[in-house]
């Protein structure tokens, strides 16, 4: 029918925080979306009536959910407010999307694993989190997997980008204030710029929702390519923003913590390359990129 919209509707939650605001970068490219942001304000997961409610009411296509509770060393203190966000939440999203025949994206992490393997995780292998953190993001896949079946559940590790709280924006920041880094390098992952996360799932929402291609729902791994310590990562980014500090490498007993980390934490992510045909860049070109877009979208208006 002549002005009737084919636009497929796509609620994002958590809207900013670093990726929410990733997808937001991303709106103008994907046109056959119209999105709708929820800041924490606008929209709290943890209200179940209003979760229900309103999405009834849209009734959505896909619902984004970027909104967690990720302080991994608060969670320590305030398990149960992580398990609410985390996992109850979730929840809620994911009965109120089942009711409404909407697609769920969620987003999990590495932290579900202990860390002891020394290989790349696959989404067989057996989760055993060592965190507060890591266990209510468990507990949050699982009320999803219970509850709904056309769900996304993308787990990702280390991820930064110019927005909100995170190692990249802390490196360059203490480089520029103390003029030298102390760094562990006895942990290993991948780092995960949100952009390019945020744009292959958008590229993976147009195959299903436009392209209506069949797809296999459930968990996937999805990190940049390529492995790093914290101390790998932090000499890229020192060294490609030319800020010229000596980076020392540290172990992690050098920094007392509350939470345990995994020491190893590289997710596989054949399936995702697999059934999506998409692959992810390196992290190393997520970092090119992060900088990039840092110094064209932020530092040179200041
Ligand atoms: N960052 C990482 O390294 C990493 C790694 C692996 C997986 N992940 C996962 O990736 C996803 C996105 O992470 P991120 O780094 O973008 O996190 P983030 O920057 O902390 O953003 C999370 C957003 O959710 C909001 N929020 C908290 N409670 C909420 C509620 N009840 N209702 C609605 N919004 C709420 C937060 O608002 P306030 O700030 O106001 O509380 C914040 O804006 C999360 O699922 C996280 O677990 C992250």
């Amino acid at each position: 029918m002549q002005g009737e919209s084919t636009e497929k509707k796509i609620i994002v939650t958590g809207a900013n925080g670093q990726l929410g605001h990733d997808f937001r970068a991303l709106e103008y490219i994907f046109s056959d979306f119209s999105f709708l942001f929820l800041s924490k304000l606008e929209f709290d997961i943890s209200l179940e009536h209003r979760v229900h409610e309103f999405i009834a009411h849209e009734k959505p296509d896909a619902v984004i959910n970027c909104a967690a509770y990720t302080n991994v060393e608060r969670a320590e203190d305030e398990p149960e407010n992580a398990l609410l966000v985390n996992a109850t939440s979730a929840g809620f999203l994911a009965d109120a999307c089942k009711e409404s025949g909407s697609l769920l994206v969620h987003f999990s992490t590495d932290y579900v694993f202990d860390g002891l393997k020394n290989k790349p995780y696959n989404e067989d292998d057996p989760v055993n989190p060592v965190s507060a953190y890591g266990r209510s993001k468990l507990a949050g896949e699982r009320l999803i997997d219970e509850k709904l079946k056309r769900h996304i559940i993308l787990r990702t590790s280390w991820m930064y980008s110019s927005y909100g709280h995170n190692f990249y924006k802390t490196i360059v920041r203490l480089a520029k204030e103390n003029g030298v880094l102390n760094v562990v390098g006895d942990q290993v992952s991948s780092p995960t710029y949100a952009r390019h996360l945020a744009h292959d799932v958008l590229d993976l929402l147009t195959q299903i929702l436009v392209e209506q291609k069949h797809f296999e729902y459930g968990i996937y791994h999805y990190s940049q390519e390529g492995t790093a310590s914290w101390w790998d990562f932090a000499r890229e980014i020192v060294m490609n923003k030319k800020l010229f500090v000596p980076v020392n490498k540290l172990t992690t007993p050098d920094f007392p913590a509350k939470a345990k980390r995994p020491a190893y934490s590289k997710l596989d992510n054949s399936k995702f390359i697999r059934n999506t045909g998409i692959r992810p860049l390196s992290w190393k070109e997520g970092l090119t990129a992060c900088i990039y877009n840092d110094f064209t979208e932020n530092e040179h208006n200041h």
